[in-house]
């Protein structure tokens, strides 16, 4: 049964390689909703959809436009995923994390991990970047469960340090340099795929939640589990429980932050 997971993986990394345009990836880069023009920065080799990555995204999402792409970004050999797979759709964390798994067996030592999300915490704006310090999880899924797969990493791994300090840092260094509001905060991993009610906010908030979103935590606790050193931003969408209209108002918001967010991303890759 592992011996079988690992081997979608190690297939699914053969196909990756085999499709990557000769680009050898040290960091994976997960971009959200709307986050997509990191990629204009990128030099391209090699854009792959994600119906070609065989046990990732089947026909299901292949409407959803989800890519990977391959090149280099602020002289760093990247693999960035445009778009991503979510829980809501129906597929197991196990399958979320394929490519996260799959990177790591390239060689991706690093992972950059965005997402638009609901704002909680009274100071967030939206259009602002919220830098992930640390996550719960609360979507009732864990891409490690049932037997662990040994040659990726042990069977408790440690969560205390799941955002790179070092990396954090460099976040830090860039948007005080480029007089950027970056904002630090808690992200909380819920399934979705409906919005929260006014007591679920007040429950996030409680906990220590300051914004919430429904990807990004099955990620991060893959990449941590082999090894990974990771960071994560949320771009604040919407005012949590505030929603007053739709899918397509987050987008918007999305849209007139991604900007900033974009140069977060190619500048730490610039310092790592
Ligand atoms: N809640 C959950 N996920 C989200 C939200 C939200 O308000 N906005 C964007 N993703």
């Amino acid at each position: 049964m592992n011996d079988e997971r690992l081997a979608k993986i190690r297939h699914a990394a053969g196909e990756l390689r085999s499709l990557s345009g000769g680009v050898e990836p040290r960091a994976l880069v997960v971009l959200g909703s709307g986050l997509g023009g990191v990629v204009d920065a990128m030099d391209v080799a090699s854009e792959v959809p994600f119906a070609m990555l065989p046990g990732y995204a089947d026909s299901t999402v292949i409407g959803h436009a989800g890519r990977f792409v391959f090149g280099t970004l602020s002289g760093t050999p990247v693999l960035a995923m445009m778009g991503r797979i979510h829980l809501y759709e129906g597929h197991s964390a196990d399958k979320v994390v394929l490519p996260v798994r799959a990177a790591h067996l390239l060689g991706c030592s690093v992972m950059i991990a965005t997402n638009a999300a609901g704002g909680i915490a009274p100071r967030l704006r939206v259009g602002q970047t919220m830098m992930i310090t640390d996550h719960i999880n609360l979507m009732g899924a864990n891409p490690l469960t049932g037997a662990n797969i040994d040659e990726l990493g042990v069977r408790f791994p440690p969560m205390a340090d799941a955002y790179s300090p070092r990396m954090a840092a460099i976040a830090r260094e860039l948007a005080d340099e480029a007089s950027i509001e970056m904002e630090e905060g808690v992200y909380a991993g819920v399934p979705g795929p409906n919005y929260e009610t006014p007591a679920e906010i007040r429950y996030l908030h409680a906990i220590g939640a300051d914004a919430v979103g429904m990807s990004t935590v099955p990620e991060v606790i893959a990449a941590r589990h082999c090894g990974m050193e990771v960071a994560g931003f949320s771009l604040i969408a919407n005012v949590a429980g505030e929603m007053t209209d739709s899918h397509e108002h987050v987008l918007a918001a999305v849209e007139a932050g991604a900007p900033v967010l974009a140069s977060l991303v190619a500048g730490i890759l610039a310092r790592l």
